[in-house]
C-alpha cells in the first residue's frame, strides 16, 4: 500500500500521509488541509471516521471483537489480574511487579482521606439527587480542596495526583450511596485491599463490622477491570478536550463522569435493567419489546445493544455474561430478570435487523444484573462503571498531557443566517 492518499478537489490534487498504527490500523494524516486548500476541513458527525489521537493506552477490534490494555487481552486481565493491578498496567504502561504494586497501593491509602467540609458538600444534596450528578460535583470539588495545579513535567507530581485521586475516588463514590441511604459518611481500613475497602465503605453498617464476601469481592474485582479503559469513547474524549485546555485532572475527571451519565454510554447499564423491570412487569412479553426497538417510529431502543465500534461480540459482554451465571449461582440468587436478557439476546441475535446491523449484546447488558446481586441499587450502577473507568480517564488524561497535545477546537461547516441587520425590538 502507497504511503499517501490523494484528493481531488475541483482539477487541484492534493497528497497527504497515511499513519499506521502497531496493528496496522491506518488513518489519513490531514494536519495540512485547511491550509493547502484554503479553507477546506471535513465533517463527521459523531466522529465515526475521525481519530483524535494517537494512543498507546487500549487497542479493539470492533470488527473480530478484540480488546487490550497495554497489549494484555482483557480475558487474561479479567481471569488473572485485579483491578489494582490494572490500573497500573492502564496509568503507567505495564503490569506492576509485587514491590510496584505494593507501593502503589500504600501511596493510594495515605491519600485517601478528602477534607471533612467535603461532608458539607455531600450534605447539601437532597437524597433524592442522582448519584452521577453529585459524583461529578463532589470530583470537581476535590479541586477547591487541591488548588495547586499537577505540574505535569515532573513525574513525582503526577504520581502523586494519580494516587490521591485513585484514593480519593472510592470515598466519594461511596459517599454517593451512603447519603442516599441516610449512612453515616465513613472510610476504608488500611489492612484492606482496594476493592474491599471499596464494599467495607459501600456496605458497611453502622452497628456491625463488615465482613468481605469473596465472591462479590471477585465479581466486583472483574467489573471493574472490564470497565477499564475503552479508547476514545465519549467520556474519554471528553476528559481529553478538557484536559486539553490545561484545565487540571479532577476538573477533567468530572466531567468525563458527566459525559458518561447519559443512556447511549455508562448510563446504558441502569437503563437496561430498568428496560429488563419494564418488560417483566408487562408480563415478559419479549417480542412486543423486539417489534418496538426495530420500529421506526418508536424511540425505544434495545439498550444494552448495539456498540459504535464493536459489529461482533463485545469481548466484555462475553465474559459478564459467564460471570453472572457464576455470580448469581454463587450467592444462591434466582434473579427472573435474567431469564428475560437471556430471552432477548436469542431473538437479537437470531432476528434480521439486528444481525444486518451488526447489533451485539455490549458491556452493559448484564453488568446490572450482576451489581443487582451484589446488593448494589440500581442508581448506583453508572457510578462503579465510572469506578472502573478511573484508571482508564487518568492514563488518557496523563498521555494527552504528557504527549503535549493541542487544545482541542474542532471546526464546523457555519448553515445559518447571513449578514442581516438589526432590527429595533419595537420593530420586530
Ligand atoms: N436498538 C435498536 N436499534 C438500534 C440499537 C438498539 N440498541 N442500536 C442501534 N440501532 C440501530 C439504529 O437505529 C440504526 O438503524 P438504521 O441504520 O436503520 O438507522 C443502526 O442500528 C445504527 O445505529 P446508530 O445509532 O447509528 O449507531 P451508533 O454507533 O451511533 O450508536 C449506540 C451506538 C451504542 C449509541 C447505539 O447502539 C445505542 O443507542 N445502543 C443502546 C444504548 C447502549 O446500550 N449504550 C451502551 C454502549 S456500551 C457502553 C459504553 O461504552 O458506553
Amino acid at each position: 500500500m502507497s504511503d499517501t492518499a490523494k484528493l481531488q478537489i475541483g482539477d487541484k490534487s492534493y497528497e497527504f500521509p497515511l499513519v499506521r498504527g502497531t496493528e496496522n490500523e491506518v488513518a489519513i494524516n490531514i494536519k495540512t488541509l485547511r491550509t493547502v486548500t484554503n479553507g477546506v476541513i471535513t465533517i463527521d458527525p459523531g466522529f465515526k471516521n475521525t481519530g483524535s489521537c494517537e494512543s498507546a493506552v487500549t487497542f479493539l477490534d470492533g470488527e473480530k471483537g478484540v480488546l487490550r490494555y497495554r497489549g494484555y487481552s482483557i480475558e487474561e486481565l479479567a481471569e488473572k489480574a485485579d483491578f489494582l493491578e490494572v490500573a497500573y498496567a492502564l496509568i503507567f504502561g505495564d503490569l506492576p511487579t509485587k514491590e510496584q504494586l505494593d507501593k502503589f497501593h500504600t501511596d493510594i491509602k495515605s491519600k485517601s482521606v478528602v477534607d471533612d467540609d467535603i461532608k458539607k458538600i455531600v450534605d447539601a444534596f437532597p437524597k433524592t439527587a442522582h448519584p452521577m450528578g453529585v459524583l461529578s460535583s463532589l470530583t470537581s470539588a476535590l479541586t477547591a480542596f487541591n488548588p495547586t495545579s499537577v505540574n505535569v513535567e515532573s513525574t513525582e507530581d503526577m504520581y502523586n495526583s494519580v494516587v490521591k485521586i485513585m484514593g480519593k475516588f472510592p470515598v466519594l463514590v461511596a459517599w454517593t450511596m451512603r447519603k442516599k441511604q441516610g449512612l453515616p459518611l465513613n472510610y476504608g481500613s488500611k489492612s484492606l485491599g482496594y476493592v474491599e475497602n471499596v464494599l467495607k465503605m459501600m456496605f458497611e453498617q453502622p452497628n456491625e463490622d463488615y465482613v468481605v464476601n469473596p465472591i462479590i469481592k471477585n465479581a466486583l474485582d472483574k467489573l471493574l477491570i472490564l470497565h477499564g479503559d475503552h479508547e476514545q469513547n465519549c467520556s474519554t474524549s471528553t476528559v481529553r478536550i478538557v484536559g486539553s485546555s490545561h484545565a487540571g485532572l479532577f476538573a477533567s475527571l468530572s466531567a468525563g463522569i458527566s459525559a458518561l451519565w447519559g443512556p447511549l454510554h455508562g448510563g446504558a447499564n441502569q437503563a437496561v435493567l430498568e428496560m429488563l423491570e419494564a418488560i417483566k412487569a408487562d408480563g415478559g412479553d419479549t417480542k412486543k419489546y423486539m417489534a418496538k426497538a426495530k420500529d421506526k417510529n418508536d424511540p425505544f431502543r434495545l439498550m444494552g445493544f448495539g456498540h459504535r465500534v464493536y459489529k461482533n461480540f463485545d469481548p466484555r459482554a462475553k465474559i459478564i455474561k459467564a460471570a453472572a451465571d457464576d455470580v448469581l449461582n454463587d450467592l444462591g440468587v434466582n434473579d427472573p430478570i435474567l431469564d428475560i436478557a437471556r430471552g432477548l439476546e436469542q431473538e437479537a441475535l437470531n432476528d434480521p435487523y439486528f444481525v444486518e446491523r451488526k447489533l451485539y449484546p455490549n458491556v452493559d447488558f448484564y453488568s446490572g444484573i450482576i451489581y443487582r446481586a451484589m446488593g448494589i441499587p440500581v442508581e448506583m450502577f453508572t457510578v462503579m462503571f465510572a469506578l472502573g473507568r478511573l484508571p482508564g480517564w487518568i492514563a488518557q488524561w496523563k498521555e494527552m498531557r504528557l504527549g503535549k497535545e493541542p487544545i482541542g477546537r474542532p471546526r464546523q461547516i457555519y448553515i445559518g443566517e447571513n449578514e442581516r441587520p438589526f432590527v429595533e425590538i419595537e420593530n420586530r
